[in-house]
């Protein structure tokens, strides 16, 4: 297969099966050649998925084309560095995004949305290192042999991604489990939790288990630990991880719709990083921006996150509520529906963000992670206690 056709498939596979580009991509190539050697696939890899995160912008300069077509233009862009052709485009043509969205952030944040905007093309990488396995010593040392790290200024486990020699996940302290790929904001979000060792805490969307296992290393397995998640295959990814990790003995988990989960106990913290558009994620899945332009998509999330916060909070004394979403159709509206009805009130978590959407009345009570401040996702983070 050539590369105009490895790209225009996998573009078929993201637009019309939801799919992210890594899935679509390994779909395409299994049982065919798609590369001589993993040095060519790796390149490839790389340009489908600069090709996926360009596509509106390319259909915005041939809206008729086949995406064949737009392939074959953007392969001959690459080539010739064409870069002139966009600057008269619509901001949100320019940036790859559907317009609704561009729109709906420019009415939230302003001028502001430019930055952001931008900031989705530079994705900042982070590593996590697992004191559970191996000392801090130990891990750096291991770590610094292959890649320049910086030492995150709030979150004393955490390390940025200056410089590598090699993919971040064929590291060798990837490869061991004693450092770990987790972005900023996801750490924040335990951070929001505060977990203690005694705690018994509920993540009720738990898989693939990086919040969980990050939990477990901070109350160095004195936490019980309940990790719950509807999908067996992503459950299964868990199981894996927490066992490569070493935190599986803190961890008890189960398949189960937590819509409908009940417990005899009440649990001391909960975790609802609830499952949503993603949209906070571009940076790192380009398919998102396609994935968006079906705006339906927001509100069946923001169904599901309302159906699942509303059972947290009957299900412990405090909840922590996240997603990784720039939308306040899944952030601030979700918690709003909630806290007029709960026996709950909103306390700001004691973690380093932005404020909430001005536009609502809880701004000042809700976390907001912007990549073009914070250098990660952008997750809504919101912490409510029993009253
Ligand atoms: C954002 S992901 C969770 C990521 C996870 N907290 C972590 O840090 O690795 C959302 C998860 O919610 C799960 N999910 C969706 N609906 C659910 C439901 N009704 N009950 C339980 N899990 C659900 C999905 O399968 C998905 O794994």
């Amino acid at each position: 297969m050539d590369l105009v056709d490895i790209l225009s498939r996998t573009l078929y596979l993201v637009e019309n099966k939801s799919l992210s580009v890594d899935v679509a991509f390994k779909k395409i190539c299994r049982g065919r050649i798609c590369a001589k050697s993993l040095e060519e696939r790796e390149r490839i890899y790389d340009a489908t998925w600069r090709f996926v995160a360009r596509y509106i912008m390319l259909r915005c300069l041939y809206p008729k084309a086949s995406r064949k077509k737009l392939a074959r233009i953007f392969v001959s862009m690459e080539l010739n560095k064409d870069q002139y052709m966009w600057r008269n485009l619509d901001p949100w043509c320019r940036y790859s995004v559907p317009k609704w969205f561009y729109e709906e952030l420019g009415s939230l944040i302003g001028g502001e949305v430019d930055a952001l905007m931008e900031s989705l093309d530079r994705r900042v990488r982070w590593l996590r290192i697992n004191t559970i396995k191996a000392s801090e010593e130990k891990i750096l040392r291991i770590l610094e042999e292959e890649a320049v790290v910086e030492r995150d200024r709030d979150l004393w486990y955490l390390y940025k991604i200056i410089d590598t020699k090699k993919p971040v996940r064929l590291l060798k302290a990837v490869k061991q489990g004693i450092a770990i790929p987790q972005d900023k904001a996801s750490c924040l979000v335990v951070e929001a939790l505060e977990p203690q060792p005694g705690d018994l805490i509920l993540d009720m969307t738990s898989a693939p288990g990086m919040k969980a296992s990050l939990i477990a290393m901070l109350t160095e397995g004195r936490a019980r630990i309940v990790a719950l998640d509807l999908s067996k295959r992503r459950v299964l990814a868990m199981r894996n991880l927490v066992r490569r990790l070493g935190v599986a003995g803190y961890i008890d988990i189960a398949v189960t719709d937590s819509r409908f989960f009940s417990s005899p106990r009440l649990f001391d913290k909960v975790l609802l990083d609830a499952p949503c558009s993603s949209s906070g994620a571009i940076a790192k899945e380009p398919a998102v921006r396609l994935h968006l332009v079906r705006r339906g998509k927001v509100e069946y999330y923001a169904r599901i996150q309302e159906d699942l916060l509303r059972r947290a909070v009957d299900l412990g004394n405090e909840v922590v509520y996240s997603t990784c979403s720039l939308l306040p159709e899944e952030g601030e509206e979700v918690v709003l529906k909630i806290i007029r009805s709960a026996g709950h009130v909103l306390v700001k978590p004691r973690i380093n963000a932005s404020d909430g959407y001005r536009a609502y009345e809880i701004s000042g009570k809700v976390l907001r992670t912007f990549p073009h401040i914070h250098e990660s996702e952008g997750f809504f983070i919101a912490k409510l206690v029993k009253s």
